[in-house]
Parts: structure tokens; C-alpha cells; sequence
């Protein structure tokens, strides 16, 4: 018999989920082994988009340089572009992905990182390679099988696909981050609700120098509405800027139903043309796949020893470019949990938190990535609606836009409206920012909740509410300018006061050698280990200078006070033993 691998955490796939898994718990020092079904990691661009959020993860697990120094820059994002072909008409743009001058203030206020695009292709090796530096194991052509939990641990069976024998390796906890059909999901016989294949996607990685249609109108996406390619009534393909300005990606429909075309390089070529609209550019196709849009979450991410993240929980189109980074954020949220309650300093019941706190995040992104679908068919309305149609009457309307009639004027405002609000798709910092926890690991303070001021959807909103994500404001130490998330981290808990706020840092002293936890103070104020030159943190942080934040190794409120009367220390030990359940 092979002998039993014995890990603290076995991670099925190296996905977005799983290698962010991998990495944040070898950071934190948690023994773990990654396997995946192929010999390699993503060979294709497929998710891309990476907020502010999944940069900050990723700068708190020190990898954010290492993606910056790939990424195509946000500037370059700047567009969303409607257009008959690339060579063709233009329709309209929508200023994109915090490019728009008001947004793009709110994304310099909101965070020290910028969104950025990274093909998932350079973010998996950028994960990975970290996560092995700091001590994962990884194999790969290993395929989950199956597994079975008892009262200690989780025992999967897996296939080495290289020798073909199977094997099983012992973990404290298994992480499902096996991707849209995952299969760790369906053994767990975790609740999915919605839908699988309801769209149909052909992806066409290609070759050529388009400097000449697109470099005046930066974007990441255009929309190609390409008359005469029907797909279930009016064709629109989608041209993905994958590296500036020379390889692309073109997302195609094809109708679920009917199955996939048969995807040769000919129907590749006749797709990428109609959609350039100029056959003088030399193209080189590099790959057509086709997958399928599901519209599926989870209600509970994990049952027992087994915890899903990332498509293994929740499916969706890629519509707000939502994929990758929900995921990252998934292991981000249980990779701190499973270190401390591997190590002892934590119930098991903080990783219930996991599923309570991720849950209804997926949900929403589903929910989310749907309606914008939705939201595009007014742009098609716009020009004479979605009913099948001949591409003469198509080109008709497109052209009746320009007339000097009523009607016409009417259809050029229903355009530009149509095309303005995508904001919800292409600009929505909202989505990205305004995850709010409520679950055993978030303390309230009794405060009622004011709710957003703005719409949530599109605008970030900061607080210091417990549950909230912990604001962003530049500090000052020394010569170095941190910022306030870079207190945080690390997978410690921090405490932060200002001035008269020494109770706090006393209990959280004798807190951390009570509860054997590691707790940083950070003092901020003139004369303190760090101070607050532009007066915007005291402007952000909503206490007052002896108040305190308990902040979780996710950046995430914990525990909040107002000042430092009454017994801090009592207060600051009922909070951790809520959090950390140890009642
Ligand atoms: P992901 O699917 O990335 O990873 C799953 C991992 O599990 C892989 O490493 C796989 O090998 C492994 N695995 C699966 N079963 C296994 C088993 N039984 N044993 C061992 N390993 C196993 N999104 C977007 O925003 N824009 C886009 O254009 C696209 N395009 C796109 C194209 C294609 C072809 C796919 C499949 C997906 C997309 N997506 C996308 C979706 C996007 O890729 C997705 O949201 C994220 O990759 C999700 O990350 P995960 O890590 O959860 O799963």
C-alpha cells in the first residue's frame, strides 16, 4: 500500500482560490499541501479584473509588487467601448474601473493599492510560486477522488495521474477550491442553489497589433456589436485586451443548447475578423476553448472539516469581474481562522464564522454579475431592440441615430443613458469595497446602523463599524508613510488607539499572553509610533482619540469603543472570547 500523506491542510486546486490559500496560510505558517488535476496552472487569461480588495490581500501577503510589475496598469483600463467592430463604428464609451475623474478620487481615498488587470494565467504562477517559497507543497497531476471526515480529520483519496496509482493524504481540514464543477463541493453535499450552463462562452486567445484602433481609447473591454453574427438574435462579442495592444481574448456566445461549435482555427479566424472589422490585420489564433456561464451559490460553504472557496461556492459570469478576486477574498477570510484554530488558540466554531461572514458575499456577487448582464440588453434596445433582426435592419438603426429627427434625438439620449448605466458593471466600487460582516467573529458596539449614504453599489463607503473593512488613511512613521491597513495583517490582531487610549494597549498586552495570541498595538498621534500628518484618519476613523479597533488579520473591525472608560480590559476579553469562542 502507498503510504498516507499527513498535512495540517490539504487544498484541492491551484486556482485563484487555492493557491491564495496556500499562500496566506504558509505566510501564517500553517503546513499545507495543494494538489491539481493538471500538469500545469492556468494556460489561459480567463478571469482578470483585480480590485482594490484583492490588492490589498495581496499586498498583505507581499505579492503585490510582484503583480503590479505584470498587470496592465489601471490608467490603461480607462475605457469601456461600444462599437460595431473594432475598425468600425463607434457607439459610445463608459469611463471604466475607477477612470472616471470622481471615481478615481474615491479609489485614491479608498485604499493604498490600485485595481489592476492581471490574467489569471500571470496571477496563478505569481500565487503559487510565493505560496512554495514560504512552504507549500504542491502536486501536481493529482486528482481529488473522494474523502471522508471523522471527529479528527479529513481523509481524501487522490489519483496520481503521472503513475496512475491512487493514494490518500490525512489533513486536519480539506479546502475545496476545485472550481465550478467542484467535486470536494458535491462530496461535502454542500446546498447549491440556481443553475449550470445557462449561457454559452467560447474564449479565442489571439495575436495582433491592433495599436491602431485601440490605443486612442485605452480599455480592457470592447464591445463589438458585429451586425449579422447572430447568437440568439443580435451577435455582440466581447474583445479583451489581454496585453497591450498585441494579444487579446474574444469572449463569444454560442447558444447552450445547440452544444459548442466545433472550435477550428477557420471559425476562430471568421470570429476575430468580424469583430475587428478590418482583414488586413495580420492575426495569429492561439487557442479556442469553450465553458459555460452558471448562475449557482452556495448557502453554506463548508460542512464538518470541509470548507469550499471560490467557484466551488459561487458561479457566475464574469460581468464586474468578480471571479478571481471574490475567491482570493474567500481564502483570505478562513486561511487566519484555520491557523488559529489549528493552533489552539481558537474554538473550532470561529470557522463557522467563514461561512456566515463568505456566504452572502457570494450570493450578492452572483446576484450581481447576472443583473449586469441584464443592464447591457438597453444598449441593444437603444438600436432598434433585441428581437431577431436581418443585419440590413440592424445597420439601419445604428444608422438613424444620426438623423436631425425627434425620434433620432430620443434614441441618442436612450443610448447614452444605456451606456452611462453600466457604471453598475464597469465602475461599481460599491461591489468591490463595502463587504460588510455580521457572524460570531464581529462584535457590535450598540450603535445603530446608519446605512450607506450613497448607492452601495457604486460607491464606497468607509466606516469603522465592526464588520467594516478597516478605512484606508496615509499615515506617517519616521520616514516611512504606512498606510492605516499596513498596521494590520500579517495574520495578527491589532489594536489601534490614539492619545489617552494607553488602557488599550495595557489590556491588549495582557490579553495577548491570556489568550496567547498575537495582538499589535498601533498608537496613532503627534508625538506616537505613528501620526497623522493630513488629519485624515482621525476624520475617517469615527472615535475618539482614547476609543479603540480591534482589527482581525483580515483588516476586517472586530470590536470597537469610543474612548477608554470603564473596565477596557473586561471589555476588550468578553470581545476576544466572542471572537475567538472561547466562551
Ligand atoms: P478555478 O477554476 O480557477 O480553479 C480550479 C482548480 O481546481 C484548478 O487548478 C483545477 O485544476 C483544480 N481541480 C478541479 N477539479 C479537481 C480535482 N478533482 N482534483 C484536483 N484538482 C482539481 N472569469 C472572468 O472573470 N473572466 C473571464 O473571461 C473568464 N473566463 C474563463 C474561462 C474559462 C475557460 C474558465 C474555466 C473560467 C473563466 N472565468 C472567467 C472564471 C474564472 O476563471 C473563475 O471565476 C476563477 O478562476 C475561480 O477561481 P477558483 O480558484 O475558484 O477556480
Amino acid at each position: 500500500t502507498v503510504p498516507t500523506v499527513e498535512t495540517d491542510v490539504l487544498i484541492v486546486g491551484s486556482g485563484p482560490a487555492g493557491a491564495s490559500a496556500a499562500l496566506a496560510l504558509s505566510t501564517y505558517g500553517v503546513p499545507n499541501v495543494m494538489v491539481t488535476r493538471y500538469s500545469r496552472l492556468a494556460d489561459t487569461p480567463r478571469a482578470h479584473i483585480t480590485n482594490q480588495r484583492t490588492m490589498e490581500v495581496l499586498r498583505d501577503l507581499g505579492v503585490e509588487e510582484d503583480v503590479i510589475a505584470q498587470a496592465t496598469p489601471q490608467h490603461l483600463m480607462g475605457n469601456t467601448v461600444f462599437c460595431t467592430a473594432l475598425a468600425g463604428e463607434e457607439l459610445g464609451r463608459l469611463r471604466s474601473w475607477g477612470n472616471e475623474p470622481l471615481v478615481q478620487a474615491a479609489h485614491e481615498l479608498a485604499s493604498p493599492t490600485r485595481m489592476c488587470d492581471m490574467p489569471q494565467h500571470l496571477m496563478e504562477p505569481v500565487l503559487v510560486n510565493a505560496a512554495i517559497a514560504r512552504g507549500s507543497q504542491l502536486r501536481f497531476g493529482t486528482e481529488y477522488l473522494s474523502h471522508e471526515q471523522d471527529a479528527d480529520g479529513v481523509t481524501a483519496t487522490v489519483r496520481d495521474r503521472l503513475r496512475g496509482d491512487t493514494y490518500t493524504i490525512r489533513a486536519k481540514y480539506l479546502i475545496g477550491a476545485d472550481g465550478g464543477r467542484s467535486k470536494v463541493a458535491e462530496d461535502a453535499g454542500l446546498p447549491m442553489g440556481g443553475q449550470m450552463g445557462v449561457a454559452g462562452s467560447i474564449n479565442i486567445v489571439f495575436e495582433a497589433d491592433l495599436t491602431q484602433y485601440v490605443a486612442h481609447r485605452p480599455a480592457t473591454l470592447y464591445w463589438a456589436l458585429a451586425p449579422g453574427a447572430t447568437v440568439g438574435g443580435i451577435g455582440a462579442g466581447l474583445v479583451r485586451c489581454v496585453r497591450t495592444w498585441n494579444e487579446w481574448l474574444i469572449v463569444w456566445g454560442y447558444d447552450v443548447a445547440a452544444g459548442p461549435p466545433d472550435l477550428t482555427e477557420e471559425y476562430a479566424l471568421s470570429v476575430v475578423r468580424k469583430l475587428i472589422g478590418d482583414d488586413e490585420i495580420p492575426v495569429t489564433i492561439k487557442s479556442s476553448s469553450a465553458w459555460t456561464v452558471n448562475e449557482m451559490y452556495a448557502e453554506t460553504y463548508s460542512s464538518g472539516r470541509v470548507f469550499c472557496a471560490g467557484d466551488a461556492c459561487h458561479r457566475h459570469p464574469p460581468s464586474n469581474g468578480l471571479g478571481s478576486n471574490t475567491s482570493i477574498q474567500d481564502s483570505y477570510n478562513l486561511a487566519w481562522k484555520l491557523k488559529l484554530v489549528l493552533d489552539g488558540t481558537a474554538s473550532p466554531s470561529l470557522l463557522d464564522t467563514y461561512s456566515d461572514e463568505r456566504a452572502p458575499v457570494g450570493k450578492q456577487v452572483v446576484t450581481r454579475a447576472n443583473q449586469s448582464i441584464g443592464e447591457t440588453a438597453p444598449v441593444f434596445e437603444a438600436l432598434g431592440g433585441l428581437a431577431p433582426q436581418t443585419p440590413e435592419q440592424l445597420w439601419r438603426n445604428i444608422a438613424a441615430r444620426k438623423a436631425a429627427t425627434t425620434e433620432a434625438e430620443e434614441q441618442r439620449a436612450r443610448l447614452r443613458e444605456a451606456i452611462a448605466f453600466k457604471a453598475y458593471e464597469f465602475n461599481a466600487h460599491g461591489v468591490d469595497l463595502n463587504q460588510r460582516y455580521t457572524s460570531a467573529a464581529i462584535v457590535p458596539d450598540g450603535t445603530e446602523d446608519p446605512g450607506f449614504a450613497r448607492d452601495p453599489e457604486l460607491h464606497f463607503q468607509p466606516s469603522t463599524r465592526p464588520g467594516a473593512k478597516l478605512p484606508h488613511a496615509w499615515l506617517s512613521a519616521g520616514t516611512r508613510n504606512p498606510s492605516t491597513l499596513d498596521l494590520g495583517g500579517n495574520g495578527r490582531f491589532t489594536l489601534i488607539t490614539g492619545i489617552g487610549g494607553e488602557p488599550w494597549t495595557e489590556a491588549a498586552r495582557i490579553l495577548a499572553k491570556e489568550f496567547g495570541l498575537e495582538i499589535t498595538t498601533a498608537v496613532i498621534g503627534p508625538g506616537q509610533e505613528y501620526e497623522d500628518p493630513y488629519g485624515d484618519w482621525a476624520r475617517l476613523r469615527e472615535i475618539g482619540d482614547s476609543g479603540a479597533l480591534l482589527v482581525r488579520p483580515d483588516n476586517h473591525v472586530a470590536f470597537r469603543r469610543q474612548d477608554a472608560t470603564g473596565d477596557v480590559t473586561a471589555a476588550l476579553r468578553d470581545a476576544l472570547r466572542q471572537i475567538l469562542g472561547r466562551g
